[in-house]
């Protein structure tokens, strides 16, 4: 199991469980988080789009260039910051679990 700790655009902050191999844009999707993932995960919609918290920015993988590209359509909408990813792109595993992002606001 993995873990994520999210907190939503109303401020409330809750603690999910996974499977480990979980995208974390399911995870959250599927506990109304407020991500809707419209793509499926195809990195393609930005609806899944997260602020992850600093200490964990540089523990992911870099972004790739089609998140990147995504996330940069967004930034006529909403407020970039380093730790923007597209939950899509995530994978909860072990190298994960314990991921802290509060869900960014809709473009
Ligand atoms: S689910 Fe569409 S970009 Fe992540």
């Amino acid at each position: 199991m993995a873990q994520v700790h999210v907190t939503t655009r109303e401020g409330e902050v809750r603690t999910l469980e996974a499977e480990g191999g979980s995208p974390l844009m399911e995870v959250l999707r599927d506990a109304s988080t407020g991500v809707e993932g419209t793509c499926g995960g195809m990195c393609s919609c930005g609806t899944c789009h997260v602020y992850v918290v600093d200490e964990w920015v540089a523990r992911l993988p870099e972004r790739s260039e089609d998140e990147a590209m995504m996330l940069e359509a967004l930034e006529d909408f909403v407020e970039l910051r380093p730790g923007s990813r597209l939950a899509c792109q995530i994978v909860l595993d072990d190298d994960t679990s314990g991921i802290t992002v509060e869900i960014a606001p809709a473009a």
